[in-house]
């Protein structure tokens, strides 16, 4: 099977004024399509620059990147930005939602960038609305809703388009145990029901015991790699 992303030998530095910080160091791996991977490791050991370099985000210093098989850094400004819109899904731990709109405009406005007409862009975000379990709140606005709630409006708003490759930077650390763990079931549904490739960094242990893969980073490099649940997803396919 052909990885959805690949980082190969990659280095990423940082430099501040006089001071450079070597973030991510000869780092490589790659990433499955249909699977929950996660990325854990100590603050500041690079999880959310390794998850902007393969998203397309930010570009590596050298090494290379390859997102469903094009070779993000030969892509022109334009295309780059065409192949995120189309490819990529992003959910954040702060939401990102505007307060002005409620959950079903969220979700729709992204599909009209894409070329959906008003009522098909409020159609799919209605379906998709429903799928995360929000088919009752749909004319809300995030002040109105839990973060439990607005978490799952962000991940149908990234969903909407369907990605192939949806990514999420510590996306429970705001929510308690419950929502926490809604979160983690919707996620894991997306990489099954739609051979999405889900790339989460998390803390959370509950999220780990869900993930089919686990990296673990440590100062800027992949420490370990252990598959947790393919033997019980073989036997479900
Ligand atoms: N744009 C930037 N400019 C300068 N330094 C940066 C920049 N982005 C990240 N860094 C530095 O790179 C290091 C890794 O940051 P990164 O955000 O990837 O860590 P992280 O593993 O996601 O941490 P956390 O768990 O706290 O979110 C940190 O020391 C950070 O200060
Ligand atoms: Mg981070």
């Amino acid at each position: 099977m052909n990885a959805a992303l690949v980082a190969e030998n990659i280095d990423k530095s940082f430099v501040t004024g006089s001071v450079r910080a070597d973030v991510l160091r000869h780092l490589s791996v790659s990433v499955q399509a249909g699977e929950l991977t996660l990325i854990s490791g100590p603050s500041g050991c690079g999880k959310s620059t390794l998850l902007a370099i393969l998203s397309g985000l930010l570009r590596p210093d050298s090494g290379r990147v390859f997102a469903l098989g094009q070779e993000l850094i030969r892509l022109r400004a334009r295309e780059l930005e065409y192949f995120r819109l189309q490819h990529t899904g992003f959910v954040f731990q702060g939401f990102n939602l505007f307060p002005a709109l409620n959950a079903i405009e969220q979700v729709a406005l992204p599909l009209g960038y894409l070329g959906f007409s008003h009522a098909a862009a409020r159609r799919r975000a209605q379906t998709v609305l429903e799928e995360v379990g929000l088919g009752s709140r749909m004319t809300l606005r995030p002040a109105e809703l839990s973060g439990g709630e607005k978490q799952r409006v962000a991940i149908a708003r990234a969903l909407a388009k369907e990605p192939q490759l949806l990514f999420a930077d510590e996306p429970t650390s705001a929510l308690d145990a419950a929502n926490g763990q809604i979160i983690i079931d919707i996620l894991h549904g997306i990489a099954r029901t739609h051979r999405a490739t889900v790339l989460c960094v998390s803390h959370d242990q509950r999220l780990i015991s869900h993930a089919d893969r686990v990296l673990a980073m440590e100062d800027g490099k992949i420490l370990s790699d252990r598959r947790l649940r393919s033997v019980l997803r073989e036997e479900l396919l």
